[in-house]
C-alpha cells in the first residue's frame, strides 16, 4: 500500500482485484448516471478560499456524530453484498473504522449476519433498514438490530422500488443473481479475491439466510428482496419503526425541504442529504446541491449528515462548509476494501483524514466547528 496516495489509487487497484461484475456494481449509477456525475461534478466545482499567515498549528480533526466522540467528521455507509468485494468485508470495514474512531453502518443486504459482526468487534455499530412488505420479517430485523446492541437505527428512504444499473443486469448480477459464464471465468482469474471468499465462507445475505421461511442461498434470498422492497413505505411506517426502535434514528435519502422537515417533524435523531450515490432516481440534482437549503431548514434542530460523491478530504470540507455535520462515504472505502481488505479500508480513511487537515491548515481552520462558509471562494472556475 506504500504507493497508494489517494483514493483513485485505491479504485484502480480495487478494479484489478475484485472481479470485474462486482467492480461495476460498486461503480455504476443508474441508468445514464447523469446524477452519479453531478455528485462529483458539483463538489469539484466549489472552491476554497486560500488563506495565509494564520496560526493553524492546534488543529483537531475530532468532533461528535449522534452525541458520540469521533477522530474526525466521518462515517462508514451502509453498501449491500461488501462481503462479496472481499471475504468477511463488513467484518472487515467495521474493525478499520473502529480502530480509527468513527462509525460502520452495517446494510440489510450484507453478506455477514448482525449476530456476526456484534460478536467479531467490539463496539455497536450502526444498522441500516431497508423496509420489505413482509413487516414481521422488518419487526424481527429491528430487534434483533437491538439485540445486537446497534448504535442507531439507519432507515433507508430512496428505495421503495429499484433503480437500474444497466450492467448489472448485462452481468447477471440483477435480482435474482445468475453469473454469466464468462463472469465466472473472470472470477476464477482473481486469486486472491476467490481465497478470501472461500475462508470466509460467507456467501449468502446474512440477515436473511434462516430467517426467511423455505428460502436459502443468495440466488432464492436475492429473488425474495427483489419482490419485497416496499412502494407503499409512508411516513406512517416511520412511526411504526420509533415505536418498536428505541434509540437513535438517521433517516438517509432525503434530497428536498419538504421532507426534510417531514423527517424532523417525525423526530429523526439525524438524516441523510443523499441519493444513494446516484443509484436511485437519475436526473435528481446532485446531494452537494441541495445540502445548504436543507441544512438551514432542519440543521438547528435535526443532524444534517450528507454522502454522494465524497473521494477526498476536501470534498469533506466542501461538504461541512455548506452545513453537512459529518459525511458518509460508500464507494471510496469499498475500493479499499476491494484493493487491500482492511488496510485497504484503514489507507482510505487515512488518505482523507490526511487531505482534511492539510486542506483546513490552508484555509486557516483550526477546528471542526469553525467550519462555514468562510472557507469558500465566491469566485467562479474560470475556463
Ligand atoms: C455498491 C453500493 C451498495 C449500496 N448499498 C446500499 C444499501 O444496502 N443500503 C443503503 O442505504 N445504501 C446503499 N448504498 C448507498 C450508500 O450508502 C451511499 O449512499 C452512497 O454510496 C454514497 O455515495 P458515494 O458512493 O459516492 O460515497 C450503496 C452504494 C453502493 C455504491
Amino acid at each position: 500500500m506504500k504507493n497508494i496516495t489517494s483514493i483513485e489509487d485505491l479504485r484502480q487497484l480495487a478494479r484489478r482485484k475484485v472481479p470485474t461484475a462486482f467492480f461495476d456494481y460498486t461503480e455504476a449509477g443508474s441508468y445514464s448516471e447523469e446524477t452519479l456525475r453531478a455528485n462529483r461534478s458539483d463538489l469539484n466545482g466549489i472552491k476554497f478560499r486560500q488563506r495565509v499567515l494564520v496560526d493553524v498549528s492546534a488543529r483537531n480533526l475530532s468532533t461528535t456524530i449522534l452525541g458520540e466522540q469521533v477522530s474526525l467528521p466521518l462515517a462508514l455507509g451502509p453498501v449491500a453484498m461488501a462481503g462479496l468485494q472481499h471475504g468477511n468485508g463488513e467484518i472487515l470495514a467495521c474493525h478499520a473504522a473502529q480502530a480509527v474512531g468513527i462509525p460502520f453502518t452495517m446494510s440489510t443486504l450484507s453478506i455477514c449476519s448482525i449476530e456476526d459482526l456484534a460478536q467479531a468487534v467490539e463496539r455497536p455499530f450502526w444498522f441500516q433498514l431497508y423496509v420489505m412488505k413482509d413487516r414481521g420479517f422488518v419487526r424481527s430485523l429491528i430487534e434483533r438490530a437491538a439485540a445486537a446492541k446497534c448504535g442507531a437505527l439507519m432507515l433507508t428512504v430512496d428505495l421503495p422500488v429499484p433503480g437500474q444499473r444497466h450492467c448489472d443486469i448485462k452481468n447477471g448480477l440483477s435480482v435474482p443473481p445468475s453469473l454469466r459464464i464468462k463472469n465466472l471465468i473472470n472470477m476464477a482469474s482473481k486469486p486472491s479475491w476467490a481465497a478470501s471468499i472461500v475462508s470466509s465462507r460467507r456467501w449468502t445475505f446474512g440477515n436473511l439466510d434462516g430467517h426467511v421461511k423455505g428460502m436459502a442461498g443468495l440466488k432464492s434470498l436475492g429473488q425474495w428482496v427483489g419482490s419485497q422492497f416496499d412502494d407503499k413505505l409512508s411516513w406512517k411506517d416511520v412511526e411504526w419503526i420509533k415505536s418498536i426502535w428505541p434509540g437513535k434514528l438517521i433517516i438517509k435519502g432525503i434530497l428536498d425541504v419538504e421532507d426534510a422537515k417531514a423527517a424532523a417533524e417525525a423526530g429523526a435523531t439525524a438524516l441523510i442529504v443523499s441519493n444513494h450515490g446516484g443509484r436511485q432516481l437519475d436526473g435528481a440534482p446532485s446531494s452537494i446541491s441541495m445540502l445548504p437549503k436543507v441544512a438551514e431548514a432542519v440543521g438547528s434542530t435535526t443532524e444534517v449528515l450528507f454522502d454522494g460523491g465524497v473521494r477526498s478530504g476536501q470534498d469533506i470540507l466542501r461538504a461541512l462548509a455548506l452545513g453537512a455535520k459529518s459525511c458518509l462515504i460508500g464507494r471510496s472505502y469499498i475500493y479499499g476494501l476491494g484493493a487491500g481488505g482492511e488496510s485497504g479500508v484503514l489507507k482510505a480513511i487515512e488518505i482523507m483524514r490526511k487531505e482534511l487537515d492539510v486542506s483546513m491548515a490552508l484555509t486557516g481552520i483550526n477546528r471542526i466547528d469553525e467550519i462555514g462558509t468562510s472557507v469558500l471562494s465566491r469566485e467562479r472556475d474560470v475556463g
